[in-house]
């Protein structure tokens, strides 16, 4: 028996319900890819990213990775964040961290899982950079939840110091920048007070939306 079987079989059955309710969805889509959003988030099977947002194929580009960082030299996520925004001219960048992230539990417990520690050295180094407000005993949220957010916060702040996205907002191209989380508890999403559309406001909201972290219940 194949082991893809029932994938197949599912692939089937999709394709022809995605017809039936519209029969020109694939030809529209062969011709060209306009995707307004960029999602930037976890690989976890539990965030897929178009559900949780109700789009279609072609309607949101996607890059996901294990605790979803944006690392300056990571050439996988810039040309993706490249071609998104010069090429597809998307102008939302979404960051989508959730909680109950393995990479974020991993990296706060400093609990070893091999090669992965190496990728997930970058959540360490935000733990890091917070310990004080992560250890602050009065703040509302587990550590996790709020490294969780911190590390939100972190890459999309690097989103917005590429070369893209600067080389992006000094010609004037429209492109805003988000920080959200994800909540696997109840399906979702958490606005952490970061939407950033222009390089002057980058910091003073971030520094903002970072002071919060732990201040108030996301809800
Ligand atoms: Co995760």
């Amino acid at each position: 028996m194949h082991q893809l079987e029932s994938l197949f079989a599912n692939n089937r059955a999709w394709a022809r319900d995605a017809v039936s309710r519209d029969p020109d969805f694939f030809r529209r889509l062969c011709d060209q890819q306009s995707p307004r959003y960029l999602w930037i988030g976890c690989a976890d099977s539990r965030v897929p990213a178009n559900e949780i947002v109700g789009l279609l194929p072609g309607e949101l580009f996607v890059h996901r990775n294990v605790a979803n960082l944006v690392v300056h030299t990571d050439l996988n996520c810039l040309s993706v964040l490249q071609f998104a925004v010069d090429v597809l001219r998307v102008e939302q960048v979404i960051v989508c961290g959730h909680y109950g992230c393995g990479g974020i539990e991993a990296a706060a417990l400093g609990r070893s899982q091999g090669l992965i520690d190496n990728w997930l050295r970058h959540v360490a180094a935000v733990q890091t950079r917070y310990q004080s407000q992560l250890e602050n005993p009065g703040a509302v949220g587990s550590l996790p939840d709020r490294l969780c957010e911190l590390n939100v916060l972190e890459q999309a702040l690097h989103v917005c110091q590429t070369t893209i996205v600067q080389d992006a907002w000094r010609r004037s191209q429209p492109l805003w920048i988000h920080g959200v989380v994800y909540s696997l508890q109840d399906g979702l999403l958490r606005d952490l007070g970061f939407e950033v559309s222009g390089s002057l406001e980058a910091v003073p909201r971030f520094e903002r939306a970072v002071m919060a972290v732990g201040r108030e219940r996301r809800t």
